[in-house]
Order: C-alpha cells, then structure tokens, then sequence
C-alpha cells in the first residue's frame, strides 16, 4: 500500500473514520447477510463460493475473518476488498458515509505537500544538528573514540553525516522549537515521543546514522548504543509519514551511480557494513538494515540492476534471512547470488581483516540460489537419505515456481537434478503438483501460503508465540527484550514477527487496529483477524510465552551448534576454539533446561 497516498489524510482523521464506521453496519450495507451467531455474526463468504458460512463478524473486536478462504481484516480492508476501492477511495467513502468531512483534494494535496516538505526540512536540520554535535561538542568525544576504534574514517563520518545524541537532557526537543519547528512535527518525523512527563527526544547517548531515501532526503536515523549494556543494540525511528521501511535501503541514494556501472549490487544487513566497505572504494552496496526485504525493496533494486548478490552475516540468522529474503528478489525476476562468509563474520569485519579485493573476490565467487539451497541442505543433513532427498526437491521446487525466466529455469532444473542424482523429470514433475503451468502468468505469491501445511514443531511454537503476542499485545515489550525476531525460522511467522518487532516502538503499545492498517499486508491481516476470532486467550498467557521462550532459545542453541560443527568439519578451524563453543552452547542449553524444570515445579 502507498504510504505518501496514505498520508494525505492525517492519521487522527483515519482513526476517527474507522472507529465511527461499525463494521457489522458497512458489511450488511455491502450486501452480505449477516446473521448473528453467539456473539459475532456470521454469512457466506463474499470472497469465495461456499455453502455453509464460514465469514464471520466480530462487533467487539471490529474485525472479519473468513475460515473458508482465510481473508480477514478490519472495516477499512473489508470496503478495500469487497468493493475493489483503494485506501483513499475507501476513507472516503467512509467519511462521506459518517459525514466527516475531508480537506478538499486541491487543498489537502497543497496542504499535505507543504506539511510533508516541512517534515523534510525538520529531518535535515536534525541531521545537521546531530552531525554537528558529534563534530565539535566535548560530551561527543567517546562517541569520536568509539568510531575510531571502530576504523570510521573522518571523511566516511562526513559523507554519511554520522551525528551523535549526547545523554540526558532533551536537547533536540529545546533547539528544534527555538527553530519553529512544533512538537508535533518532531513526534511525526518520530524524533520525540510524547510521554507523560513531557515530550522527550527518542534518541541519547547514540550514534545516529541518517537514513536517506533514494532521492537523498533523510527519512529517519537508525541509533547505535555505545555499549553491550545500553539496549537495544540499535533504536531505528519508528514508521512515520516520510519514513517507510519497506522502501528504504539504506545507502541506495549513494549507491545509484555506481550501480548502473556495475550492473549488480550487493546486499548487505547492517550499516556498518556499508560504511566500511564505501570507505574501501566499495560503493554498489546498500543495507537491509534488519528488516526482511519486502517486494517494494526488489521492485526498487530491478530499476537499477539486474543482479542481486546477498552477502548477509555468517551466523545462522543472517544465513536465515538470506533465504527469505531469496523469494522476493526472484519473483521481480532479478538474478540472485549468494556470498558465504566465513563464521562469525560480517562484511565490516571481513574487509577490515582482509581487504576490500579479498571482498570482492568472495562476491564473485558467490553460488546461484539453487547451488545455495542445495548447499544448506548438504551442510546440515544427509542428502543421501531419500526422506532428506524429498524435502530438499520440495524446497527447491519452492524457489523454481518464484523464476519468471524460462531458459534459467530449465538450467536451474539441470543443476538441481545433478547435484541431487535425480533425474530431471522428476524436478518437472514436482514443480506441475506445485501449481506451476508453463503458460502461467506471474505467480500470486501470497495465494501460495494459504495453503495448509504440517508444521515442524519448531514453527508450531513460533505459532504460539506470535498468537500470544496478538491476543495480548502488552507481552510485546517483554518478548522483544528476550528474543531476536530474527530467530524465527518459519518464513510466516518470521515475517509477523518482523511487522510486530516493529511496531512496538519503545514505550509506546503497539495497537491492533493500527499494525493492520498500516502493514497493508493480506497475509498478516488474515492472521491476525483469525487469531482473535478463532482463539480465547488462556488465563496463564505469560506462563505460556515463558514456555515458548525456552523452546525456542533451545531450538537456536540447537542451530548454532549445528553450525559451529559443520563450520568446523568444513574448514578445519581452530579445534579448541570450536570445542569451547561447543562446550559453551550446551551449557547454556543445559542451563536452559535446568531453569525449565524450576517452572513447571512452580507453576503445577
Ligand atoms: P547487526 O547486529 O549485524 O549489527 O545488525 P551491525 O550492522 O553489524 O552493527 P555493529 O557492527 O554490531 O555495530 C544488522 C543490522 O540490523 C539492524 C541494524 O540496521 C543493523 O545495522 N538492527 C540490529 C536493528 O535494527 N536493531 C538491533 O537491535 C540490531
Ligand atoms: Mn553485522
């Protein structure tokens, strides 16, 4: 969904129009039948043919969600849906229903275009500001330490504008209305929050990396803390008006130039990593910035390149997200390779021990998606065992069925059934069970997921967690302090949890009604909606979420002993080293286990 359309009508004004807009009464407007069961209402579902209603209602909730055809939302993506409207079209609609009355179009796009200018300028006179406090202010000097020691070069400070927020008082708060600028303003570019003591900068005792969009203009910072004990690692801005996550990469405006020369750019997960290898000469690269690459973002990268080279941190989650993120790049049909790093290593670290040459030597060395698919399969299971076999056929299929490109399908098909001693039609004929016709248009990703599917154990306790976290969205805070969104494996819930980690900004709850509207995502909507129909939360939520917790702790310790063995059988690497990690893990494992045993004595 576009967010600068969205933006045209203030958030306040969107939020009266739904809350005024009862869904049961603009549902039967529309022509559905609603009938009253229990306490919700139910009909046949308008989004697929059915014979026994499996649409259903709920007043207290303001939600729909169909059970049949898993389509779910709240009154504004019902209106959206049904009646084949976009976002705007909709709220109107609904405002004219409830006679609110909306800016008129000249006036609110006039309107709306100086306020968002505005909002621009504030963003660049807080880049400034934070940039010049890093340069010149004495209670700047540790942050100027820390970059230093980190290898930041004064001249890579200045192209990307680093800024530093010192501790304590609101500072930017002060200048910034001394400057003209409103509270207001300074809360929707998300640079302070209103709390109960006074509006208060959302940044201190930072470094602050301005985030550009592709036209340059500063959107949002990401803030790095200066130490292990000020959590989190990094504080982003939230999303605001001006600030989409979904269609920013970090770096891309720099990157521009250099991407058309060089025909491909690289995808790295963090800002430093773009510092270090920009600052190396290395300038066709731009950063996910640890969120999960969403159609937007490829969309945004076909325009400049053909090819994508994802070189993602070598550790499990960063081996994790280079494989969600696959399927999004491939279905705006952009080639995509995939640089290993060694264990343990980030880009930063790799260049800054072995060069930017040695850097680009591993990106041109880096596999095809297939070769990676298979690749991680081999690593952590018996390819030879026919069981192991299917799965890995079922999951390269996955990835054959996103290839728009005839003739890299057919090679791909060819690699796959030679790495895999398969026969080729075997591949053919499981990508024709999964739905794929040769004639077929462009694939309908998201249709692909309804589907239900056996779920591993692993996903069946994502399940329950994300479930918990929507039905008492207060857990949030408290889980994300003990558990990287990364961690989830299951791409649904991965992504769910991503929206989630996001949404809940510090210190401000995260709201139901709100994540719906503004994720502009069906699949998570029709979750979400199905959650708190289906479910009626258990009186023990928060014993429940401790026991997802541990599991899923376990569950990852579990990956990365996997990983520091294969990466020891691999490479040979340092034997003791490997065996304290070993050592460590499973302690850790077994410590996990013992606090596991202490819960269930003192709870039953
Ligand atoms: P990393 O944890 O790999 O950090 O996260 P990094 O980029 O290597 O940074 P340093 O070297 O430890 O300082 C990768 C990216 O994920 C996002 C940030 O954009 C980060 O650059 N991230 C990470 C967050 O948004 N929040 C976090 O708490 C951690
Ligand atoms: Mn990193």
């Amino acid at each position: 969904m576009n967010n600068t359309r969205k933006g045209l009508v203030p958030r306040e004004t969107i939020d009266e129009i739904r809350s005024r807009s009862d869904i049961v009464e603009v549902i039967s407007e529309c022509g559905i039948a609603l009938r009253p069961a229990g306490r919700d209402f139910k009909a046949l579902c308008p989004f697929h043919t059915e014979k026994t209603p499996s649409f259903t209602v709920s007043v207290q909730k303001q939600i729909f969600y169909c059970f049949g055809c898993q389509t779910g939302g709240n009154v504004i993506s019902f209106v959206q849906k049904h009646e084949g409207k976009s976002f705007m079209e909709t709220i109107e609609w609904l405002a004219e229903r409830q006679n609110i009355a909306l800016p008129t179009q000249d006036a609110r796009e006039s309107a709306n275009q100086k306020r968002l200018r505005t909002l621009e300028d504030l963003n660049r006179f807080a880049v400034e500001y934070y940039h010049r406090q890093l340069l010149t202010e004495r209670a700047s000097e540790p942050a100027r330490q820390y970059l230093k020691r980190r290898g930041v070069q004064p001249k890579t400070l200045r192209s990307f504008q680093l800024g530093y927020a010192t501790s304590g008082r609101p500072e930017l708060v002060k200048v910034a209305t001394d400057k003209g600028f409103t509270i207001q303003q300074l809360i929707d570019v998300g640079l302070i929050k209103d709390e109960d003591k006074g509006p208060q900068d959302r940044f201190w005792n930072r470094i602050l990396f301005p985030i550009q969009n592709e036209r340059g203009v500063p959107v949002g910072f990401g803030g790095r803390a200066l130490s292990e004990d000020h959590q989190p690692k990094y504080l982003n801005s939230p999303a605001t008006t001006l600030y989409d996550k979904s269609n920013i990469l970090y770096n891309l405006d720099k990157a521009r130039q250099s991407l058309y020369k060089q025909q491909r750019v690289l995808l790295v997960e963090g800002y430093m990593d773009v510092l270090m290898l920009y600052q190396s000469g290395v300038e066709h690269v731009v950063a996910s910035s640890g969120t999960s690459l969403s159609e937007n973002h490829a969309r945004l990268l076909k325009r400049y390149v053909p090819e994508v080279v994802i070189v993602y941190d070598g550790d499990t989650s960063g081996f994790q997200a280079a494989q969600r993120g696959l399927h999004q790049l491939l279905a705006e049909d952009l080639r995509v390779r995939v640089a290993l790093l060694p264990a343990g290593e980030d880009p930063d670290s790799f260049t800054q021990q072995h060069g930017a040459d040695a850097f680009i030597e591993l990106t041109d060395k880096a596999i095809n998606l297939i070769e990676f698919q298979i690749q991680s399969v081999i690593q952590n299971r018996d390819i030879h065992r026919v069981d192991v076999k299917t799965q890995v056929v079922k999951e390269v299929t996955e990835t054959l069925l996103n290839l728009k490109n005839r003739v890299e399908r057919s090679e791909y098909i060819k690699y796959a059934a030679r790495e895999l001693r398969v026969d080729e039609r075997i591949l053919w004929e499981a990508l024709k069970d999964a739905g794929f016709k040769e004639t077929s248009g462009p694939r309908q990703t998201s249709r692909s997921k309804v589907k239900p599917q056996k779920l591993s154990a692993r996903a069946q306790i994502e399940h329950q967690l994300i479930e918990a976290l929507i039905q008492n969205p207060a857990l949030l805070s408290y889980v994300k302090s003990q558990f990287d969104c990364q961690h989830f494996t299951e791409p649904r819930f991965a992504k769910i949890a991503q929206l989630l980690w996001e949404a809940d900004t510090e210190g401000e709850q995260m709201d139901i009604q709100t994540l719906i509207n503004d994720s502009g995502d069906e699949a998570l909507n029709a979750f979400v909606s199905s959650v708190l129909l289906r479910k009626t939360p258990p009186p023990n939520l928060q014993a429940r979420v401790e026991g997802c917790l541990k599991k899923l702790r376990n569950f990852h310790l579990q990956d990365l002993e996997q990983r520091v063995r294969s990466h020891a059988l691999a490479e040979g690497a340092d034997e003791m080293e490997t065996l304290e990690q070993l050592v460590r893990l499973s302690n850790e494992r077994r410590a996990l286990r013992g606090h596991d045993a202490g819960v269930t004595h003192d709870e039953d």
